[in-house]
């Protein structure tokens, strides 16, 4: 059994549409354990620190811009294949590509509005974590 440990970020359009519930309740009923959850708004440097690695990117800018819009929920999910699992939950980036009943195919609006940020591999989790998170506030039953 591959215990790991994973970053999900509800946005600020699913957060604003009120449907933080909705994704946590999908995030438990798949067994994703909430190890840690907080719900707070990103400065702009929090924000461009998290994107850095996209910051040559044409959408930088307006990723920022969105994502610090609004409220985001910061959550680290705890579970067996978390990291993959989490992103089968959420579907592709693009909604417009998002298979029927993942997060992003039920609550994205755009590219850019995207409802979910989910780690895309075990060493960015781990990175995208420890960005958000002293150890002291993430409960791990691993
Ligand atoms: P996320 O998983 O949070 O990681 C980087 C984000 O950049 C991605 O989700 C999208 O929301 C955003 N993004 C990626 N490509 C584009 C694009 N072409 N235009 C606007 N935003 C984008």
């Amino acid at each position: 059994m591959k215990m790991e440990r994973t970053l999900s970020i509800i946005k600020p359009n699913a957060a604003l549409d009120n449907n933080i519930g909705n994704i946590v309740k999908r995030f438990e009923g798949e067994n994703l354990r909430i190890a840690a959850m907080k719900l707070t708004v990103l400065s702009k440097e929090k924000a461009e620190g998290f994107y850095i690695e996209h910051k040559e990117r044409p959408f930088f800018g307006e990723l920022v811009s969105f994502m610090t819009s609004g409220p985001v929920v910061l959550i680290v999910l705890e579970g067996e294949n978390a990291v993959e699992k989490n992103r089968e939950i959420m579907g592709a980036t693009n909604p417009a590509e998002a298979a029927e009943n993942t997060l992003r195919k039920l609550y994205a609006k755009s590219i850019g509005e995207n409802a979910v940020h989910g780690s895309d591999s075990l060493a960015s989790a781990d990175r995208e974590i420890n960005y958000f998170f002293d150890k002291n506030e993430v409960f791990s039953r691993f």
